[in-house]
């Protein structure tokens, strides 16, 4: 039977063939990506396309568990990384171990992601130093949608730019396995491969980074509003809408359930 990759196998990918992945919530499509993906994450996006949630700021860490232990049950290849949610980990590295503590332990999953880059960097540190491989992410960092003002790309200024290369440089120095970068301008995602250590995830990046990830209800065509970094490789809600609306027609028109579907008594 296959082994799980593991953080360190995805660290050891830097500047290799690229790094496949996805989100994945729940036991209905976690087991479809999972044998073909180097990781899954179990985002807290989940909020907004699985829960109708405007933003990533309600997410708790009982409902990352929730997901987290979903998603671990229905997969056996891949690696799974769960997201801290916001409140979860910001106030200090200790607070930060006692909830990567409980994702890890209660879920089973491989690494935990926090967003953030300098100022997470001693929390990064603390946790992989405590056996927690850390996924840091930089550049359009959502759970600080109200900081930034939006979810918009990020870079625009030389200054920005020096900022948030430093913060991915700051995440790879503490210890980071991996950093998912996010909604920046290309030439700074390139910029940010060439001079980290570890992989480089891009969403909204460059195809030059170290491995990519997309959100998979975007990916999939089952979210009606994506972002021009998203490619739709599906067109799933129109084949729900399809499937129930024939499911609907049959029922009022008592064609369902046909003879092969209901009981016949044996005597
Ligand atoms: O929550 C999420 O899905 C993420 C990815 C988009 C990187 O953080
Ligand atoms: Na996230």
């Amino acid at each position: 039977p296959a082994r799980r990759r593991t953080a360190p196998e995805i660290q050891a990918r830097k500047g290799g063939t690229p790094i496949v992945s996805l989100t994945a919530y729940n036991a209905a499509f976690a087991p479809l990506v999972d044998p073909l993906v180097d990781f899954i994450l179990v985002g807290d996006s989940l909020g907004m396309v699985e829960h109708g949630m405007d933003s990533t700021l309600g997410v708790g860490l009982e409902l990352m568990i929730a997901h987290g232990r979903a998603v671990v049950r229905s997969t056996a290849m891949s690696l799974i990384v769960v997201d801290m949610p916001f409140g979860s980990y910001e106030a200090s590295p200790e607070a930060a171990f006692r909830s990567a503590a409980r994702l890890m332990a209660e879920t089973g999953c491989g690494a935990v992601k926090l967003e953030g880059g300098a100022h997470m960097a001693e929390t990064i540190g603390f946790l992989a130093a405590r056996g927690i491989p850390v996924m840091a992410h930089v550049g359009l960092t959502p759970q600080a949608v109200n900081a930034l003002g939006g979810f918009r790309s990020q870079g625009h200024d030389a200054a920005a730019r020096e900022k948030i290369l430093g913060d991915a440089v700051a995440v790879s120095e503490a210890g980071a396995f991996a950093v998912v970068v996010e909604g920046v301008v290309a030439p700074l995602a390139e910029e940010i491969t060439r001079t980290v250590s570890i992989p480089t995830i891009g969403i909204g990046a460059s195809s030059a980074c170290d491995g990519q990830i997309l959100v998979i209800n975007d990916m999939l065509g089952l979210t009606d509003r994506v972002p021009r970094f998203v490619k739709r490789y599906g067109a799933i809600g129109e084949a729900v809408s399809k499937a129930v609306s024939d499911y609907a027609g049959e029922v009022r028109e008592r064609a369902f359930p046909a003879d092969e579907h209901v009981y016949k008594p044996r005597g």
